[in-house]
């Protein structure tokens, strides 16, 4: 059983777990490693990771990157890098870590010619003023920017009225939150539409799987379902239950499913 329903890390940001980041990164491995090739077409010679966590992005990037490419990693979070550290550990590149908040400190944000912005609109509340700063920072370099959107994230199948209560339920216990936005996506691609980079390639990535899951998309499913239940009311919870119990009993014929909409996008 999980100590923190938030999935806090260490120092006490929400979904930044290093297990729950790992599974999320697991389940949608296909994806992520495509999107990594992607980055390696560019032909890096350093990519710097703001807010790395415990470095999945990074171990992914490894396999398809060359190996004259220098990692840096960047987070608040200790910890979560100790970890990320250790899993680079005696790669045949240049791997360091550094310690400090970016958007207080963004004149040490090091100089690269590819920064990784991953689901950081979330925890960033002057996201245009953020790319401002890289504009002039790390001038030159292309940033790589995606977004998960709450409200994209659909697993079924679910009554409409269900899906409606859960929803709203979940609206009503976030809006409180002032440490992350679940619902980032749209304030993101403003900021975007807004930056001063010239050029701006911006699309979605859609995650979509059918059961019979992987083992890994069935982590993934069942740790979403139980972050979603920590957050729900009362009424919420009773009809959630009962909704994964009918999901668990569904005919042998019958599909279930979970799809996500991520915005990703290439700005220079
Ligand atoms: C949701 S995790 C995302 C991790 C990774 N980018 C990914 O997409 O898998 C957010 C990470 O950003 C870090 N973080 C949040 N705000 C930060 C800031 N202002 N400066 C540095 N790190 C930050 C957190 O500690 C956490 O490790």
């Amino acid at each position: 059983m999980r100590a923190d329903p938030a999935w806090r890390n260490k120092i006490g940001k929400p979904l930044s777990d290093p297990h729950w980041l790992a599974v999320h990164h697991q389940a949608k491995i296909r994806e992520r490693t495509a999107f990594a090739q992607r980055l390696a077409g560019l032909a890096p010679k350093r990519i710097v990771d703001l807010g790395c966590g415990a470095g999945d992005w990074l171990s992914t990037l490894d396999t398809v990157v060359h190996k004259n490419c220098e990692f840096i990693g960047v987070d608040v979070d200790t910890s979560a890098m100790e970890y990320a550290r250790d899993r680079l550990r005696g790669r045949s590149r240049s791997v360091n870590f550094l310690t400090f908040d970016f958007t207080l400190e963004p004149e040490r944000i090091p100089p690269s010619d590819l920064v990784l912005l991953f689901n950081m609109g979330s925890f960033i509340d002057e996201f245009e003023a953020l790319l401002s700063q890289l504009h002039s920072v790390v001038s030159g370099a292309t940033v790589a920017v995606r977004q998960y959107d709450g409200s994209t994230i659909r697993i079924g199948p679910m009554r409409d009225s269900q899906r409606t209560l859960f929803e709203n339920s979940l609206r009503a216990s976030l809006k409180a939150s002032k440490q992350f936005d679940h619902y980032a996506l749209d304030r993101t691609l403003v900021a975007i539409s807004a930056s001063p980079y010239r050029h701006k390639q911006m699309e979605f990535e859609t995650f979509s799987r059918f059961s019979p899951f992987s083992n890994e998309e069935q982590t993934y499913i069942e740790l979403t379902l139980d972050w979603i239940y920590d957050h729900l009311s009362e009424d919420g919870r009773r009809e959630f239950n009962k909704w994964r119990c009918d999901l668990a009993v569904l005919p042998t014929d019958s599909r279930s499913y979970v799809c996500e909409i991520d915005l990703v996008a290439l700005l220079s």
